[in-house]
């Protein structure tokens, strides 16, 4: 699905999406929220600022932050708008955890039920179902017209 990408954003990408998740390693794990987590060790890790930032922000993070109180730190980290945060944001809400192809309303089903209401990526939803589904919806858009 990196075609729908310019060809110099496809490996941001890859890599992104490869790494979004490192910040759940439990030796990783400072602050809690995996995006920011992650992003500081890539950042540390010499990995390219735009990742970072794609990493800090991927799916909806800063509305984890927002609930949990970690909004001014995950700030350290601009949050690109546009085709490349879309197609990682794509990527992940329309992956199962064990790495098949669902549709969105799946994946937002199966987090509800895995994290439970308490937990604070389930409260973001409140705050970024529409930012979430918007994503999804303009990335659908780009992959019809890459393909037909
Ligand atoms: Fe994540």
């Amino acid at each position: 699905m990196a075609r729908v990408l310019p060809f110099e954003e496809r490996e941001l990408l890859v890599a992104a999406a490869w790494l979004h998740d490192i910040g759940y390693a439990a030796e990783l794990t400072d602050t809690g929220l995996h995006p920011l987590d992650g992003a500081r060790y890539l950042l540390r890790a010499g990995i390219s600022p735009r990742v970072c930032g794609l990493v800090a922000h991927h799916s909806g993070a800063s509305a984890v932050a927002e609930v949990t109180g970690m909004a001014d730190q995950l700030a350290e980290f601009p949050d690109e708008r546009g085709r490349l945060r879309d197609a990682l944001w794509y990527s992940d809400m329309t992956t199962s955890p064990d790495g098949h192809s669902i549709t969105v309303e799946a994946r937002l089903a199966e987090i509800r039920q895995r994290r439970g209401p308490e937990d604070p990526v389930v409260r973001a939803l409140d705050i970024n179902v529409d930012e979430r589904l918007a994503a999804v919806r303009r990335v659908h858009r780009l992959l019809r017209r890459t393909y037909s």
